[in-house]
C-alpha cells in the first residue's frame, strides 16, 4: 500500500450521478489482485475521511486504473466536479481482492454484481479472462437509466442484464436471472447490496465451494487500525467476534459473515 497524488486523466459521466474516472500514476504498478480498493482524499478541508472506492481496470501498459463511483453525498459529488488534468490524493490498494488461484483453463465462473457493486467485476472478469475462465455476468440494476457498461462485458462475454422496474432486460432481481440457469459454475464472485448477496449465498452455498462476496461498510481509517468497518462472524454463538471489512475482506468467502 501506497500514497501518491495521481493525476486525473479522463472523466465521464455514464448514467445520471455515476462516473468513470481515469488514474494515471506510479501506484499502478502495485495494482494486481481484483477487488481491492482505493482510499481518496477528498479536496476539501472539511471532509476529513477518504473515501474507499473499488478499482475498475487496471492498466499497465499505460500506467492507468480507472474507477466508477455514484455521487452519494458531499465526498463523491466533489470528485464528479474535478477536471482532466486535476491531481486526486489516493492511497491504495487497499484490501483482499478476488482469489483466482484455484480457477483453471476452461473453467466457467459466474460473476454476479448490482448497481455500484458492478464496477470491480470488470478488472475481475478480464483476468479471468486471461487464465482461461470463461465468465458469465448477471448484472441488477434500478432500471435502464442507471444502467451501464453492458458493452464493456458484453464484449467480455456471456451477460445477462434483470432491473427492477423492467425497463430492460429480465423484470426483477439477478437472482431472477440465476434461477433460470441449469449451468453449475466452477466459481461464483458476487458484489452489491446486502441483499443480493445473501440471495447469491444461499443458492450457492453448500453447492459450489468457491464462492466469494465482496462487502461494503462505512470506513474511516481503511487500514485495520479504527474498527469503524467491523462484520460479525457466521459461525459464532457468542457473537463476539468479528472481521475488519478494510484488510481481512472485502472479499469473503460465503458463510463466513453475517450479511
Ligand atoms: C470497499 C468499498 C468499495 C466501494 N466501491 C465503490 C465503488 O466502486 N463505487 C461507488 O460508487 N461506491 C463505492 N463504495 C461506496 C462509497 O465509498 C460511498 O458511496 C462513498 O464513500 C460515499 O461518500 P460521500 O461523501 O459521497 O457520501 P456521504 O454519505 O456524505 O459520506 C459520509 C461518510 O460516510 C462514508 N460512507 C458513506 N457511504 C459509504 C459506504 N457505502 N461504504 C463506505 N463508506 C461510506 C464516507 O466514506 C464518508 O466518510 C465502496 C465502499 C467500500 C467500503
Ligand atoms: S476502516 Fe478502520 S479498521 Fe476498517
Amino acid at each position: 500500500m501506497k500514497q501518491e497524488l495521481m493525476e486525473i486523466t479522463a472523466q465521464r459521466l455514464l448514467a445520471p450521478r455515476i462516473y468513470e474516472m481515469t488514474l494515471k500514476g506510479a501506484l499502478v504498478e502495485q495494482m494486481e489482485v481484483p477487488g481491492q480498493f482505493l482510499h481518496l482524499r477528498v479536496p476539501q478541508n472539511d471532509l476529513l475521511l477518504r473515501r474507499p472506492i473499488s478499482i475498475n481496470d487496471i492498466n499497465h501498459e499505460e500506467g492507468t486504473c480507472r474507477i466508477i463511483y455514484r455521487v452519494e453525498g458531499d465526498g463523491t459529488r466533489v470528485f464528479s466536479e474535478m477536471k482532466v488534468g486535476d491531481k486526486l490524493d489516493v492511497m491504495g490498494p487497499l484490501g483482499n481482492g478476488f482469489q483466482l488461484s484455484e480457477l483453471h483453463a476452461g473453467d466457467t465462473a459466474f460473476i454476479v454484481g448490482g448497481g455500484i457493486g458492478i464496477p470491480p467485476l470488470y478488472e475481475l472478469s478480464k483476468q479471468l479472462i486471461a487464465k482461461g475462465v470463461t465468465p458469465v455476468h448477471f448484472l441488477g440494476f434500478a432500471s435502464k437509466e442507471v444502467m451501464y457498461y453492458e458493452e464493456e462485458f458484453l464484449a467480455l462475454g456471456d451477460t445477462y442484464i434483470a432491473t427492477d422496474d423492467g425497463s430492460y432486460g429480465t423484470h426483477g432481481h439477478v437472482g431472477h436471472l440465476l434461477a433460470q440457469m441449469m449451468e453449475q459454475p466452477n466459481a461464483v464472485f458476487s458484489c452489491g447490496a446486502n441483499g443480493m448477496l445473501r440471495a447469491v449465498e444461499s443458492r450457492y452455498l453448500g453447492k459450489i465451494a468457491n464462492v466469494q462476496l465482496s462487502l461494503e461498510a462505512r470506513m474511516a481509517c481503511g487500514m485495520g487500525a479504527c474498527y469503524a468497518c467491523v462484520c460479525h462472524l457466521q459461525e459464532d454463538e457468542s457473537g463476539q467476534k468479528s472481521v475488519k471489512i478494510c484488510d481481512e475482506g472485502p472479499i469473503f468467502p460465503a458463510g463466513k459473515v453475517v450479511l
